[in-house]
């Protein structure tokens, strides 16, 4: 588990993050917690659907405990989203943080966890964003498009594919040439990596609360 210092009295969050790949995001969660940058926060755990994810390697040279659970080792969706349910709640998450985490999440688990799981995505909702929206296809999409600048969301998790209420956005210019893998770095190096630890640092310290589908950010 690794964990930042808490103000006294306070409960540290108990973060769990979900992933399914390289785990850039995650490592930008691991470095903002070690250098003090995201506080009142303990990373929990990691949790993968991919065993070949380097994001579990990131998880074991840092100690945080990750398991790994897929859908191909189930006989059906309905058992495997139980299953899911089961190992996220094993952690005892205050906050479920999906980054790059592939696999359709149950509804009962969005219920279970309404306003405590968050999503990162690579556009400014809600260009971009919806069923089919995932990785490289958002930023070729954005490219055909010949939008000029793009960008990244964090958002609450609802029923709906990047329809909950945005938490934080940030801006980022496409340039002259970009190919959809120079936009995609260029997008998760100045949007990405930051507002995903500024949004759980926000959330650890009781600044976020949702009003109307809406979120209200104390600064
Ligand atoms: C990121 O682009 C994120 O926005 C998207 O999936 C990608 C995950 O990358 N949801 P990584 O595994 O964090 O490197």
């Amino acid at each position: 588990m690794l964990n930042n210092t808490c103000a006294a009295g306070t409960k540290p969050l108990r973060v769990l993050v979900m992933v399914s790949g390289g785990g850039t995001n995650l490592q930008a969660i691991i470095d903002r917690v070690k250098d003090g940058t995201i506080t009142n926060t303990e990373i929990v755990g990691v949790i993968s659907n991919n065993k070949n994810a380097y994001a579990l390697t990131r998880a074991e040279e840092n100690e945080i405990p990750s398991l790994c659970i897929s859908p191909k080792d189930f006989e059906t969706r309905g058992i495997f989203n139980g299953k899911l349910l089961e190992a996220v709640e094993s952690f005892e998450p205050d906050l479920v943080v999906l980054a790059g985490f592939l696999v359709v999440i149950p509804p009962e688990m969005i219920r279970k966890y309404e306003n405590r799981m968050i999503n990162i995505h690579p556009s400014l909702i809600p260009s971009f964003c919806g069923k089919g929206y995932y990785g490289l296809k958002v930023h070729e999409a954005a490219l055909e498009r010949g939008v000029k600048v793009v960008g990244a969301t964090v958002h609450f998790v609802d029923e709906g594919t990047d329809t909950g209420p945005i938490i934080l956005q940030k801006a980022v210019e496409v340039q002259q040439g970009d190919t959809p893998e120079v936009l995609q770095r260029r997008v998760m190096e100045q949007a990405e990596w930051k507002i995903l630890p500024r949004a759980i640092d926000l959330i650890a310290n009781g600044k976020v609360r949702v009003e109307d589908h809406r979120t209200v950010i104390e600064q």
